[in-house]
């Protein structure tokens, strides 16, 4: 019989095709590589991040904003979040797929999140939710672990709890806030959270609480000393060109890209340059 070889290529990623756990990212802070997290919300994207080697993808809230175009990420549904992790769940080979739970699935009733958590991973087929808050939302994450799902926490710049900061400027700077901040990561590593998203805290601090965890702490905005980094694809792909955080590195400018492309194909069409004899039957 011939030996069955899978070949492939990827990004400077050093795990093998093996799938990501949620014990395989843990894996990764204890031996010091470093996780990479981008977001997601359809197939045809998905398909590419997790080809090109990625460790995470996060099907974000964000995608009230990048999808939908809502100014927060509040009026996402529970059913619209469920549509796009299971979109990217069709797509993905290798990464582990996290799904945001959104505004009001889970905040203030533990048995509200658990059924919210089930009903993300029985329609979606992901592997793991985040959340986000501290103690506030403590009772909720011990509930939906207590169903074998495995939950990833936020802090930092919560962008659900915009209407209570009003700003979406760098949080905790003041030693209360970033007190309280590490109070509450310590606290959903007791609860038993797999890992920690921070956005955007100063530096220092996400290096003390990278340093006082065992869990990962995967950043964005948060500086370099923390076990991971996670970015907006669409932020990154350069196609979001009004939104400039500090933070935000563009690795490419999709936006230029593709106004150009379809500028060209509209004159194309105009002057009858489309489709040409080969391009037709
Ligand atoms: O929804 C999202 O995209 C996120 C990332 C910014 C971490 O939560």
């Amino acid at each position: 019989m011939k030996p069955f070889i899978i070949s492939f290529t990827m990004s400077t990623a050093k795990s093998d095709f093996k799938r990501v756990t949620t014990n395989s990212v843990q894996e990764m802070k204890r031996s010091g590589e470093k996780i990479s997290m981008l977001t997601s919300y359809d197939f045809t994207l998905a398909r590419i991040v997790d080809k090109a080697g990625i460790d995470v993808i996060l099907v974000g809230d964000s995608a009230s904003n990048v999808m939908a175009g809502h100014e927060t990420t509040l009026p996402i549904t529970l059913d619209q979040m469920i549509y796009h992790a299971s979109s990217v769940v069709r797509a993905v080979e290798r990464a582990l797929v996290v799904v945001d739970l959104p505004f009001g699935s889970y905040q203030g009733n533990s048995k509200e999140a658990l059924n919210s958590a089930i009903k993300i991973m029985k329609e979606s087929g992901a592997h793991a939710v985040k959340l986000e808050g501290g103690i506030e939302v403590i009772t909720s994450v011990e509930r939906i672990l207590t169903a074998g799902i495995p939950v990833m926490g936020h802090l930092g710049l919560t962008p659900q709890s915009i209407y209570k900061f009003g700003t979406y400027t760098v949080r905790a700077k003041e030693e209360a806030e970033a007190e309280k901040l590490l109070s509450d990561a310590r606290e959903l590593e007791r609860a038993g959270c797999f890992a920690l998203v921070l956005e955007k805290i100063p530096a220092h601090l996400a290096k003390r609480v990278a340093e006082s965890l065992s869990i990962p702490v995967i950043g964005i905005g948060a500086g370099a000393d923390v076990d991971g980094q996670v970015l907006v694809l669409h932020d990154m792909l350069g196609m979001t060109h009004e939104f400039n955080p500090r933070f935000l590195r563009r690795y490419l400018n999709l936006y230029e890209d593709i106004l150009g492309a379809v500028e060209s194909y509209v004159t194309d069409v105009k002057t009858l340059d489309f489709p040409n004899q080969k391009e037709q039957y």
